[in-house]
């Protein structure tokens, strides 16, 4: 029976992950955000925000109705949809909010219109709002929010994407510092070029990343979360940042880095009481400085977005 109806969960995800600015990142299986998705019988995207923060109900400049437009226009479908957000991952935080409810979006249009797309054909279409959101086409938090696990783009033209393995006792601890960076804004900050030596340094450790998460390889995952292109010119407005990163790498931490593009930093970990211990140092970090923040605790998530 066709459904008018549907809710559907998108994950948060941490993305660059190190050394893969652009090109790797994963799902977490909590925090994400939830959206209905609603037939309306007219041929118009309608938003509504249930959310406890501002996101903007004008289709064209949200992201989630830019990227169910994108998908609608390829179907060439006149269709319209409400779109009501419960959005749990607070809009610039550096966890994928963009990708989540973009993502979330694109599977509960797909699913009311009949699955015409595979999850892993939508990703082009999720990527155009997170267009809106960054200034740029990358698929480091859409890939992970859509098909869950860690996710490495290996190219954009065209989209070569692969889940990559990795242990199953491997946690993540996010910790969110009440502070604001802007993808977009924090993108024109990363130099366009780099010099020789930094490159191969960058695909050593992405490499070593990848062959260590395959073959969990703890101390390898270790030596490789470490990124020259991005971390160290977003990071300038984040206190101490590099106390902060020696203090989780010595509280257990496996690798700890900038999440996305901040002001979220991840500790990869092994288990969930080292995640734990390790997230409350890394707060501990931004309170002794007088900045709040959120912890989470997660597993890297097996799924990407869910009808709920
Ligand atoms: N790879 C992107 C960036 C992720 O670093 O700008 C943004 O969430």
């Amino acid at each position: 029976m066709e459904r008018d109806e549907i809710k559907v969960f998108g994950p948060a995800t941490v993305s660059n992950v190190g050394p893969g600015f652009d090109l790797l990142g994963f799902a977490l299986e909590a925090p994400g955000d939830e959206m209905i998705i609603r037939r309306n019988g007219t041929d118009k995207l309608v938003l509504y925000n249930q959310s406890g923060c501002q996101l903007p109900t004008d289709p064209e400049l949200n992201v989630a109705a830019v990227a169910t437009a994108s998908l609608l226009r390829e179907l060439h479908s006149y269709e319209g949809f409400d779109l009501i957000f419960t959005k749990k991952i607070h809009p610039g935080s550096g966890v994928g909010s963009s990708a989540a409810s973009c993502a979330a979006a694109v599977v509960g249009v797909n699913e009311l219109l009949g699955s015409p797309f595979e999850t892993a054909a939508l990703i082009p279409f999720a990527m155009e709002g997170e267009k809106v959101a960054s200034g740029s086409t990358h698929a480091d938090n859409i890939a992970p929010a859509l098909l869950g696990g860690v996710c490495l783009i290996r190219g954009y033209d065209p989209l070569d994407i692969k889940n990559i393995p990795y242990p199953g006792d491997l946690w993540c601890a996010v910790v969110h510092p009440h502070l604001e960076i802007k993808t977009a804004e924090s993108r024109k900050l990363i130099p366009q070029t780099v010099p020789l030596e930094t490159a191969l340094k960058q695909c050593g450790n992405l490499a070593g990343l990848v062959a260590g998460l395959s073959s969990g390889d703890y101390p390898l995952i270790g030596r490789s979360v470490t990124d020259l292109f991005a971390e160290p010119y977003r990071t300038l407005e984040l206190p101490d940042f590099s106390v902060l990163k020696a203090s989780a790498l010595e509280a257990g931490s496996v690798g700890t880095g900038l999440s996305g593009s901040g002001p979220s930093v991840f500790s990869l970990c092994r288990g969930e009481e080292m995640a734990t211990s390790v997230g409350e140092v890394m707060k501990a970090h931004f309170s002794t400085r007088d900045i709040k923040s959120r912890i989470y605790i997660s597993r890297i998530s097996q799924a990407g977005c869910k009808i709920i």
